[in-house]
């Protein structure tokens, strides 16, 4: 099956509890998680600071097989990105508005054996990222202003998924169509008529009282029923 007729659903472990990471990381894992999302900032690009290359290294063996999906919401990231990779970065996604020379930084990061992904801002044009899809593994379209969990999800950005993806079926690219934010149990089968396959979800996985395979579940459900409409 292409990879557009799936679903696939990525946990942000920012809203996991950081005293007992590689618990909530391996529980992602359990629910059958496809990728697990690692948030990392660096008070520049965004307000806030998270974690580096350390963390991720730590996480990386709860991690089993799924890939860890680096989201570098950091300003000029080819800095960090060797650092990232070896840590056990599977894919690195870089934001267009924070390199000056995003080709350059997309082909850093490809030198190192990661896979690359290009993301955007609610206002950014999608224009950015057209250059690289067909050697990009992800095309990120951020459904809140990134910087923190829990923000409520940007409707406006629908009209950006819906042509990312007809351009992406039009030439039968292989790119992924990421969302990030405000994903949960009352957007996700907007976002997938949208066009978005790959769901990036923090409170709705680890914010809710239900088990995180449960979440998991849940969000899968709705998203594969709204695609096969
Ligand atoms: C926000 C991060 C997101 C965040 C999403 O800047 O990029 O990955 O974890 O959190 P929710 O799903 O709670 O909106
Ligand atoms: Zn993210």
């Amino acid at each position: 099956m292409s990879r557009h007729n799936t679903i696939k659903i990525a946990p942000s472990i920012l809203a996991a509890d950081f005293a007992r990471l590689g618990d909530d990381v391996a529980a992602a894992v359990q629910g059958g998680a496809d990728y697990i999302h690692v948030d990392v900032m660096d008070g520049h690009f965004v307000p806030p600071i998270t974690f580096g290359a350390q963390m991720i290294g730590a996480i990386k063996p709860y991690a089993g097989v799924v890939p860890l999906v680096v989201h570098m919401m950091v300003e000029e990231p080819a800095r960090h990105i060797e650092h990232i990779a070896r840590a056990g970065a599977d894919v690195i996604v870089v934001h267009a508005e924070a390199c000056a020379d995003l080709a350059g930084t997309v082909a850093a990061v490809q030198e190192t054996g990661a896979q690359a992904g290009v993301a955007v801002r609610p206002e950014t044009p999608i224009d950015s990222i057209l250059p690289f899809l067909d050697e990009i593994e992800i095309a990120l379209l951020m459904t809140v202003n990134p910087g923190y969990g829990g923000q409520p999800y940007i409707p406006e950005v629908e009209t950006k998924i819906a042509t990312m993806r007809g351009i992406i079926d039009s030439r039968g690219l292989n790119v992924e169509l990421e969302v990030d934010g405000g994903i949960n149990e009352n957007t996700i089968e907007q976002a997938v008529r949208a066009g978005a396959r790959l769901f990036v979800a923090g409170t709705a996985v680890y914010g809710r009282p239900e088990p995180v395979p449960e979440r998991i579940k849940i969000l899968r459900e709705l998203a594969e029923n709204a695609l096969r409409e």
